[in-house]
């Protein structure tokens, strides 16, 4: 039996800010449970809602030396769908009423739970092979290990993997300060370590001392090797090529299924969305006062919102979109000036322009499943999991070619009646409102073509099954280094080779 531990920020059903939780809560279901003993560990927010605190069984504390004095570390557990979930309990650290919040305090608590997701191994006695981190959250697991853990027998063998979903975000501070905080030893913060451009960086050192490093896609993977998308750390990530690889996320095919979605108003499959999708699209335009109109393209957004998701583009075009009569359905939360935007549009045009600032798993579910189409222009995305749900559940992405969503949207081909979507290539605002009047064109004039393209979307399979399995495969690669020579299988010589022939 292989035994890995998921380190990370956010787990569905617990915590979720963005696709990240999405990834830890799905994918360690998905591994075969005979071979893998896959378990996950969360700082335990205060923020975490009482529906899960309160199943929470309190395994056991002690004491840990961080940044200048012992702090305390609870260890609590719930078993989800059949996997282990530990909790780091300080809270001091996780009490905020948001799992993030000022960014040098982010520093000092995610460093305080990156070492603190080691130390706690002994007393859950679990010794896993591999520590899979993710983001720079826990970009200083793999860097404790191979120092402050690394004289502890226990910890020897341990391999670990930092997969980078986000490379914008990478822990970024002094490295004065970060040396204090963390108790690191000063010949880590050098270039070719921890230091980048004069700070201490987080990520950074979970890539140079994890032993693999993957991402959410292939696209994704090629990307960040250039100065476009690779956030200043090109270099490291080129110089890291032989032990970097993307594979594609996946999506939980339980939750995220139009069949038995508890959310909407009807649920619908593959042979009956005709019908079934337009009751939900009336059902949400009535819950938000569109006009009730089964005619207007009804377009979604579900998003962080930031510049990573193309709000320039939309805020640049975003007028005259709205005068091709396309209805607007809009979730979330982030920059002041695209959440300002959207309400604005809204006050002006409330029969057509819904602004929906605030978060909402519920009404997320409502939209997938309701509108015609969802429009994720990336200015670059690592993977991108709502462009999966809105294939999933019918709705057509209209998505710029990057990453994850170049990857997993097929553009239409009318000579060839082929695709799953819409997409333009280069970050440039009227390239996006052709795409998008394109897709109205074909929603419009040739609705036959367009509920084959939603045909096509719906048959695509991207749950995990896929995915689960290229992790597997890198797990035992790496695990298969470490068996000693003598078990390694003896290369035959040429003659053994030719005598076979
Ligand atoms: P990212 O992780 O960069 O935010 P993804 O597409 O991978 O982008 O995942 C975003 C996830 O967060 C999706 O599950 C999406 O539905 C969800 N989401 C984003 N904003 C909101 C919101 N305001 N309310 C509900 N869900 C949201
Ligand atoms: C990040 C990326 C997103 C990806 C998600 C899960 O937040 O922005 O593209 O899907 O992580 O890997």
């Amino acid at each position: 039996m292989k035994k890995i531990l998921f380190a990370a920020s956010e787990s569905v059903p617990f915590i979720k800010t963005g696709g990240l939780a999405d990834v830890i809560g799905s994918l360690p279901k998905y591994f075969d449970k005979e071979k893998y003993d896959v378990r996950i560990v969360l700082p335990k927010y205060l923020c975490i809602s009482e529906e899960y605190r309160k199943q929470m069984e309190y395994l056991t504390h002690f004491y840990m030396y961080y940044n200048g004095r012992n702090r305390y570390v609870g260890i609590l557990r719930i078993d989800y769908e059949g996997i282990p979930c530990y909790f780091i309990d300080n809270e001091e650290y996780f009490g905020g009423s948001e799992p993030y919040g000022d960014h040098l305090y982010n520093l000092e608590k995610f460093g305080f739970f990156s070492k603190a997701v080691l130390a706690i191994l002994p007393s859950i006695e679990f010794q896993p092979d591999i520590i899979h981190c993710h983001d720079w959250h826990t970009g200083l697991v793999p860097v404790y290990l191979r120092t402050q853990f690394a004289a502890d027998e226990f910890y020897t063998d341990m391999k670990s993997i930092i997969t980078i979903h986000n490379l914008r975000f990478q822990g970024n501070y002094s490295i004065e300060k970060i040396k204090e905080i963390t108790g690191l030893p000063d010949y880590l913060f050098t270039p070719d370590k921890l230091e980048a451009y004069q700070d201490a960086n987080y990520l950074k050192g979970g890539i140079v001392y994890a032993d693999r490093v993957t991402t959410v896609s292939e696209t994704y993977t090629e990307e960040i090797k250039t100065p476009f998308y690779g956030e200043r750390l090109e270099g490291l990530l080129w110089a890291r090529s032989n032990s970097l690889s993307g594979i594609l996320n996946g999506l939980d095919y339980d939750e995220w299924n139009p069949a038995t979605d508890p959310f909407i108003a009807q649920r619908f499959t593959i042979s009956n969305f005709r019908q079934k999708k337009k009751k939900n699209k009336a059902a949400l335009q009535d819950e938000l006062g569109l006009a009730r109109d089964p005619k207007a393209m009804m377009v979604g957004i579900v998003s962080r919102m930031t510049d990573q998701k193309g709000f320039d583009l939309i805020q640049r075009v975003m007028e005259e979109m709205v005068d091709e009569g396309i209805q607007f359905v809009v979730l979330g939360t982030g920059e002041w000036k695209y959440e300002e935007m959207f309400k604005q549009f809204a006050a002006r045009f409330p029969r057509q322009v819904s602004a929906n600032i605030f978060y909402s798993n519920d009404l997320s579910h409502r939209i997938y499943a309701s509108c015609d189409a969802f429009l994720m222009p990336s200015l670059f995305e690592p993977c991108g999991l709502s462009q999966l749900m809105s294939l999933r559940y019918g709705t057509v992405p209209i998505v710029r070619e990057t990453g994850g969503l170049k990857d997993t949207v097929e553009p239409y081909n009318e000579y060839e009646n082929t695709g799953t979507g819409f997409s333009f290539t280069n970050y440039n605002a009227h390239e996006m409102l052709e795409a998008v009047r394109y897709a109205k064109s074909v929603y419009t004039d040739n609705k036959r073509r367009w509920n084959q393209i939603i045909d096509r979307g719906m048959a695509q399979d991207f749950s995990w099954a896929a995915s689960a399995v290229k992790y597997e495969a890198l797990y035992d690669e790496m695990l298969r280094e470490e068996e000693p020579e003598a078990d390694a299988p003896a290369e035959e010589t040429p003659a053994e080779e030719a005598a076979e022939e």
